[in-house]
C-alpha cells in the first residue's frame, strides 16, 4: 500500500462537518441512526473532539453526561435523552429496566449498566485547553466532585475484595462489547432463547455486528439484573459475568490520576488524598494480577470462575494511557505491537488491531473482534508518546489519518492493509461516527514531537 497523500484541510473539516451534524441539543450522539442517544466513554471521547472547536459544546458535552449520574455515583453508559428514536435503537430504555433500581435518577432514563471511567482524565484535558480555566471553576469543581463519586461508587460498590481492581458485570460496561475474551465465559453457562427486536442488523450488515448467539447471553445479563432490581451485591451473586478488565481499570487509573492534579488546583484535598490511595494500590495490583509477561499485554481476570482470561489485543494496549506498565513491561509491549501478531509480515497490518491478526479468533470486520478503533489507537498513540515511543506513535497516528481518509469517518475499520487498494472496500459499522472524528481532530492539532504529557 502506498501512503497516501492526506489532504489535512479537507480531514478538519469532514470532522467538523460530522460533529456538528451529530450535535443534538447539549450531547453528540455517537453516530445518528445505530445509536441515536448519549453514551458515557463516547462522551468523553466526543468533548475533546469539541474541545478544538467550541469550549462550551465541550463543556456542555460533559455537564448532561455527569447529570445524568445515579443516586450511588454510577454513571449510567447509555442516557436516553429522547424517547421517540428509542424506536430505533435495540435494547432501549424499556428493556434495559433501570427503574427497578432506587438509584436512577428523576429527570432521565438511562442504562443500569456503566462504561470505561474517562470523563476524569477528559475533564484535565479541558481543563488544560481552557483560555481563561479560572472563569469555569464552578463547572470543575462540580464536574469533579462528580466524577470523583462515580470512583468511590466503583471501588465501593465493585471490589468486594478491597483488591483494587474494580469488576464489570456485563460485556457493554467494558467497551469492548464482543471482545473474544468473553467465548470462554459464555461457554460456561446456557441461557434461553429470547426474543430479540435488534434494530442494529438493519443499519449494518450483520457479519460487522455481534451474532444472535452472543446478543442472548448480552440480553439474558439484563433479565438477570432487572430481577435483581439493579441491586449490586444481589447482582454479585447472581450474574454469571463478573470481570476485571485491564482497558476499564486502565481508565480509571488515568481518570484518578488527572482527578489529582485537577483537585490540587481546585482545593479539594480529600479527592488529592484519596485519588492517590486508590492509583497506588490498582497500579500494583494491575501489575501482579493482570500483567501476561509472556504475550506482553494486560489481560482480564474472571472473578466468577478464578482464572486468568489471556486474550491479546489492542485493549489490553491501553494501561500505556494510564502510565501502568513499567519501562520494561513497555518495551515487551511495543515489541509485540511491532511483531507480525499486531504488524503483519513487513507492517502490512493497521496497528492496532482489536484481536492479533494470527488468533484463531480474528475476524476483520465483525466489531470488537479485529477491527481497528480510533479511540483504542488514540489511547494507544498517547500512551507511546508518553514512554518516549514516537516512532511508533507517529506511525499509529500517521494510520489513524490514512484510514479515515480513504475510507471516511467510519466507526471501525480493517485492519488489513491489502483490503485499501480495493475500490469496493469500505469502513464498517455506524458512519459519520462521532468519535472518530473528535479524537483524529486531537491528533491533528498535536503532531507526535509537541504532544504534551497530560497524564
Ligand atoms: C451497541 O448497541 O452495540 C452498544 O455498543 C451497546 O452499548
Amino acid at each position: 500500500m502506498e501512503n497516501q497523500h492526506i489532504d489535512t484541510q479537507s480531514l478538519t473539516q469532514l470532522c467538523h462537518d460530522v460533529l456538528t451534524e451529530n450535535w443534538r441539543d447539549g450531547y453528540t450522539v455517537p453516530t445518528s441512526e445505530l445509536y441515536p442517544f448519549q453514551w458515557l466513554w463516547d462522551s468523553g471521547f466526543i468533548a475533546i473532539g469539541w474541545s478544538h472547536i467550541d469550549m462550551n459544546r465541550a463543556r456542555l458535552e460533559l455537564k448532561t453526561v455527569l447529570d445524568a449520574q445515579w443516586k450511588n455515583g454510577m454513571l449510567p453508559h447509555i442516557v436516553f435523552h429522547n424517547d421517540t428514536p428509542e424506536k430505533n435503537y435495540f435494547p432501549g430504555a424499556d428493556f434495559h429496566g433501570a427503574s427497578t433500581s432506587p438509584n436512577v435518577p428523576t429527570h432521565v432514563k438511562t442504562s443500569g449498566i456503566t462504561q470505561p471511567a474517562v470523563i476524569g482524565f477528559v475533564l484535565e484535558h479541558l481543563w488544560n485547553t481552557e483560555t481563561d480555566p479560572e472563569a469555569h471553576l464552578d463547572f470543575y469543581r462540580k464536574a469533579v466532585e462528580q466524577t470523583f463519586r462515580s470512583h468511590q461508587y466503583l471501588y465501593r460498590d465493585r471490589d468486594p475484595e478491597n483488591e483494587g481492581l474494580v469488576y464489570i458485570r456485563h460485556n457493554w460496561e467494558s467497551g469492548v462489547d464482543n471482545g473474544a475474551a468473553w467465548d470462554s465465559v459464555w461457554a460456561r453457562y446456557s441461557v434461553p432463547e429470547y426474543e430479540l427486536k435488534r434494530k442494529d442488523i438493519s443499519l449494518i450488515s450483520e457479519e460487522q455486528r455481534p451474532t444472535k448467539k452472543d446478543y442472548n447471553y448480552y440480553v439474558h445479563l439484563l433479565k438477570v439484573s432487572i430481577e435483581c432490581g439493579y441491586d449490586e451485591g444481589l447482582m454479585y451473586e447472581k450474574l454469571p459475568f463478573i470481570i476485571q478488565d485491564p482497558l476499564f481499570n486502565a481508565m480509571l487509573v488515568a481518570s484518578n490520576e488527572s482527578l489529582c492534579r485537577l483537585a490540587d488546583k481546585l482545593d479539594m484535598p480529600q479527592v488529592v488524598a484519596q485519588t492517590r490511595i486508590w492509583n497506588q494500590k490498582t497500579i500494583a495490583r494491575m501489575n501482579e494480577k493482570l500483567w501476561d509477561e509472556e504475550q506482553g499485554v494486560y489481560v482480564y481476570y474472571d472473578l466468577k470462575n478464578n482464572s486468568v482470561i489471556p486474550m491479546p489485543g489492542a485493549p489490553g494496549m491501553t494501561p500505556l494511557f494510564a502510565g501502568i506498565p513499567s519501562a520494561p513491561q513497555a518495551q515487551r509491549m511495543i515489541d509485540k505491537m511491532e511483531s507480525s501478531a499486531y504488524s503483519g509480515e513487513n507492517n502490512s497490518v493497521f496497528l492496532c488491531p482489536t484481536l492479533t491478526v494470527d488468533h484463531p479468533e480474528f475476524d476483520y470486520c465483525r466489531y470488537w473482534r479485529g477491527p481497528v478503533w480510533i479511540n483504542i489507537n488514540w489511547l494507544i498513540y498517547k500512551g507511546c508518546v508518553q514512554y518516549g515511543y514516537t516512532e511508533l506513535a507517529e506511525r499509529i497516528r500517521q494510520e489513524c489519518l490514512q484510514l479515515v481518509a480513504r475510507y471516511g469517518a467510519y466507526e471501525y475499520f480493517n485492519p488489513l492493509k491489502s483490503a485499501v487498494d480495493n475500490p469496493a472496500s469500505k469502513g464498517f459499522g455506524g458512519v459519520r461516527f462521532s468519535w472518530t472524528v473528535a479524537l483524529l481532530l486531537d491528533m491533528m492539532a498535536a503532531p507526535t514531537g509537541e504532544t504534551q504529557r497530560t497524564i
